[in-house]
């Protein structure tokens, strides 16, 4: 009878893993087992430690719904899902523009509007124009490319926080002859991601400020070229050096402009940038995203979807004064 030690464990599973047929199966689990232990013994668990861990995880996953991911929202605060998308990127085939983090919020039920339309039901906010033109990566136009875009509304929230049958704020486009791309919307809001449940938990637990920097998230494809899945940050916003998901990068900031005479809707600030699409390799079509739509993950654990993540009270006050309405006031890059 063999007897295991902290250090013999860990050959002991590879072992008894070592027929799993699918080589990268076999490859990542060895690693995940190699690491895990490793973690372990590196901080000398304790029994207290390790179950308080598994009440964590099964609190993540308690709070997913149709509507909700808390794993990707734990993803996301532990930096995992900017570094698989960092990696990812730099497999493009060739320079294009930077991918950006999916998030939590990307739905695949969007409707569908006509180049230059208005996405937010109510204009409250500042009315901003999003303009310009999809090109390959050598600047040719690429017409009739599929734009999507969705970001939180003037109060800072997104539609699916509010509830899955709410949708407002994201839009399909497509562009034009020339590659071209004309979108209304709403001026964004810097937020906090939802700081109501165990990932907020352990976010205020770190002492962080829990916010992401204004932006407006894209996912642009055409037939073969790789989809885009990015986000374009504000310019001047508070949080483009800490953004609790580590999302942001500068080659994404765009400025919003008064009175740009290239803008095809006059008499509206707007951003104008340019999307370069890089060719669509072999591996790219098996690639997938860093993120999915919370009802492709969760087809539903029979709880209701109900309005989540408003900030603990004290957290939103420390934020600033509020003007009208729960969030107004709270959040930066205005
Ligand atoms: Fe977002």
């Amino acid at each position: 009878m063999r007897a295991y030690t902290p250090l013999t464990i860990t050959d002991a599973v590879l072992e008894q893993m070592a027929n799993t047929p699918d080589p990268r199966m076999k490859e990542v689990m060895e690693a995940a087992v190699r690491h895990l232990h490793a973690f372990a013994r590196e901080v000398n668990l304790t029994p207290a430690e390790w179950i308080k861990g598994i009440e964590f995880m099964t609190k993540v996953g308690q709070a997913c719904t149709p509507a909700r991911q808390e794993f990707i929202l734990l993803s996301d605060t532990l930096g995992l899902s900017a570094l698989v998308n960092i990696m990812h990127d730099k497999t493009k085939l060739e320079e294009a523009t930077s991918a950006s983090l999916l998030g939590p919020f990307f739905r695949e039920n969007t409707p569908i509007f006509a180049s230059g339309a208005q996405i937010a039901k109510k204009t409250e906010g500042v009315e901003v124009v999003l303009f310009g033109r999809v090109t390959n990566a050598h600047g040719a136009p690429l017409p009739n490319a599929q734009v999507t875009v969705w970001q939180t509304a003037a109060d800072g929230r997104y539609d699916i926080q509010n509830g899955i049958e709410e949708i407002d704020c994201r839009g399909i486009f497509r562009t034009d002859a020339d590659g071209n791309y004309l979108i209304q919307t709403v001026r964004p809001l810097g937020y906090f991601i939802p700081l109501d449940g165990p990932v907020g938990q352990m976010v205020m637990s770190q002492k962080r400020h829990g916010m992401r920097p204004a932006h407006i998230h894209f996912l642009i494809s055409a037939p073969n070229y790789r989809e885009l899945v990015t986000a374009l940050y504000l310019a001047g916003d508070a949080h483009l050096e800490d953004d609790v998901v580590f999302g942001a990068s500068g080659d994404l900031v765009a400025e919003v402009k008064d009175g740009d005479p290239a803008c095809p809707i006059k008499g509206l600030p707007s951003i104008h940038f340019d999307f370069n699409l890089a060719r669509e390799s072999e591996d790219d079509k098996r690639a997938g995203r860093v993120g999915a739509d919370p009802a492709a993950v969760t087809a539903g654990n029979g709880q209701t979807t109900k309005p989540y993540g408003a900030p603990p009270a004290e957290i939103a006050d420390a934020a600033g004064p509020k003007k009208s309405g729960i969030f107004s006031g709270l959040f930066r890059g205005r």
